[in-house]
């Protein structure tokens, strides 16, 4: 029997638990090329808000009574894919399930042994992709430049940040709470504002006197609007995500500020991190290095059961993960 986590109804603002359903049903046989998998963790990602909209963004809604759609890694119990072997981890868009049945296609086989399975949802993973790709190709960091980072304390903010001082920039984060500003000091960040308790524009003018050059955004809303008017000549504004937004997109709040852009010469531009799905590999191995090497540390926040997948996700919204959130199987 499998467990799934289904789409029952789609959230109007914050995401409920009511708009899961937690089904048992019977794995289907295999087919012709597919292969069954063990899902042993499951990512919580805050894309998956999006994906409950109706609707195609990037990419499609997930349909009422469909599976959640994440990403999760698990262990091959059964092929008819040549490719694929009973014992074979794998990574993909497997979805909130014990088990998947996959096609070849966008299924990725992990190494198990150095890292943990479940960095593959992490720190090797989507999430990693994202910051490596969103600050290096997009954000074109300079040494001695000053990054700045909202959402920081997060898997993406967390992996910019550190990417970002080992090329030799400083680096400031935007991260609500005491607790999580101070991780990022103990990470190497050169500065953090804890935007619950502080004024962001007062402590920009503080730490930024000179602006920013590369502002990364994971949050958008105020604090995007509030970080434009800091950018230094030439910067770089990477629009990563809009957490603040999510759940109320029909209302989206626009950036009020933006003609600070004409004022600093400035370039903003979005990212899509399947856009280098091509370069993962590389990128993987640089950051593997880079953890061997100490250079980058990891944080996860492990949470045990399919059932608590709902709550799980509402925890991003309220800041109280800390640390990537997974689900163990
Ligand atoms: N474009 C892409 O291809 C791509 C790919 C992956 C992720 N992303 C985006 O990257 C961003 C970070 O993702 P992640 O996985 O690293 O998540 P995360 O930062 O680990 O978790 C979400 C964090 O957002 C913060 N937050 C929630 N509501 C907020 C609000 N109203 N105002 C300010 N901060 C708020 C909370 O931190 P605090 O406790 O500090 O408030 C929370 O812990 C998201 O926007 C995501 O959509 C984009």
């Amino acid at each position: 029997m499998n467990t799934q986590v289904l789409l029952k109804s789609r959230p109007n603002g914050m995401v409920e638990i009511d708009n899961f359903e937690i089904k048992q049903s019977e794995i289907p046989a295999l087919q012709e090329g597919q292969i069954l998998i063990r899902n042993h963790f499951i990512s919580i990602d805050p894309a998956i808000r999006g994906w409950m909209n109706a609707g195609r963004t990037y990419i499609d809604g997930i349909e009422i009574g469909g599976v959640i759609r994440s990403f999760a890694v698990g262990e091959v119990i059964d092929s008819l894919n040549t490719n694929f072997s009973i014992g074979d981890w794998v990574e993909g868009l497997l979805g909130a399930q014990a088990y998947a049945i996959a096609e070849e296609k966008g299924l990725k086989k992990i190494s198990i042994g150095e890292f943990s399975p479940s960095w593959y949802l992490g720190i090797l993973g989507m999430p990693a992709m994202t910051a490596y790709f969103g600050l290096l190709a997009k954000g074109n960091p300079q040494e001695g430049e000053t990054i700045l980072i909202s959402g920081a304390a997060g898997v993406v903010g967390t992996t910019v940040g550190q990417i970002a001082k080992i090329k030799g920039c400083r680096v400031v984060g935007i991260a609500g709470g005491q607790q999580k500003c101070q991780y990022l000091l103990g990470l190497g960040f050169d500065a953090v504002i804890d935007y619950k308790q502080e004024n962001v524009h007062e402590r920009l003018q503080e730490i930024c006197p000179q602006g920013v050059h590369v502002f990364f955004d994971n949050v958008g809303g105020e604090i995007l609007d509030t970080g434009l008017l800091h950018l230094a000549r030439g910067a770089r504004v990477v629009i990563c995500g809009a957490i603040s937004q999510y759940n109320d997109m029909a209302n989206i709040r626009g950036i009020k500020n933006y003609m600070k852009l004409v004022t600093a010469r400035a370039n903003l531009t979005g990212i899509i991190v399947f856009d280098f799905q091509s370069q993962y590999p590389q990128a993987m191995n640089e950051i593997s290095q880079w953890i061997r090497e100490d250079k980058i540390k990891y944080k996860e926040q492990i949470i045990n059961g399919l059932e608590n997948f709902p709550k799980a996700l509402q925890m991003l919204f309220s800041g109280e993960n800390f640390g990537k959130l997974v689900i163990k199987v």
